[in-house]
């Protein structure tokens, strides 16, 4: 008899869900709304390295023999060995770096939600 109640309940309830989940996946505020949102170094990192890191690891300068241009020289690294550990931030130095302050060394550094999205990437296997 009065089945109506519960179940339009429910499709709000349901409603509501559907309208919050974008707003509530922190991490996915840039491309869509997808929660199984994989970041790319293409499409997701390489502003970021462009913007604090290429003037000294790219094109123009290779401090430390290290090039941030792609993954595959992160891979590679620089006369530390690989800079890049897929699925390790903590081991991987171009994050480490970033999260002790040491690079870059002068100049604006990354705000949290850069370094942030660093670390995810990585940990998604940077790719
Ligand atoms: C103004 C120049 C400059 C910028 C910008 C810069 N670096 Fe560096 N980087 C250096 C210098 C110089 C060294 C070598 C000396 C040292 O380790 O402090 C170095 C070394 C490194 C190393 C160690 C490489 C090795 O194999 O020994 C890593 C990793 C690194 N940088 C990552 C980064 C990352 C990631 C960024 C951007 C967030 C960045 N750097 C921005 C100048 C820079």
């Amino acid at each position: 008899m009065n089945e109506h109640l519960p179940s339009s309940l429910g499709r709000t309830i349901i409603l509501a869900g559907l309208l919050l989940h974008p707003f509530l996946l922190t991490g996915c505020t840039s491309k869509g709304p997808t929660s199984a949102h994989v970041l790319t170094f293409e499409k997701d990192l390489k502003a970021l390295m462009k913007n604090y890191c290429l003037e000294c690891h790219g094109e123009e300068a290779r401090e430390a023999g290290l090039d941030l241009r792609s993954v595959e020289f992160m891979l590679l690294g620089g006369e530390s060995g690989p800079a890049l550990v897929p699925g390790n931030p903590e081991e991987s130095l171009l994050f480490s770096m970033v999260l002790d302050g040491h690079m870059p060394p002068d100049g604006k550094m990354p705000d949290a939600r850069e370094t942030d999205l660093l670390a995810r990437w990585i940990r998604q296997g940077a790719n």
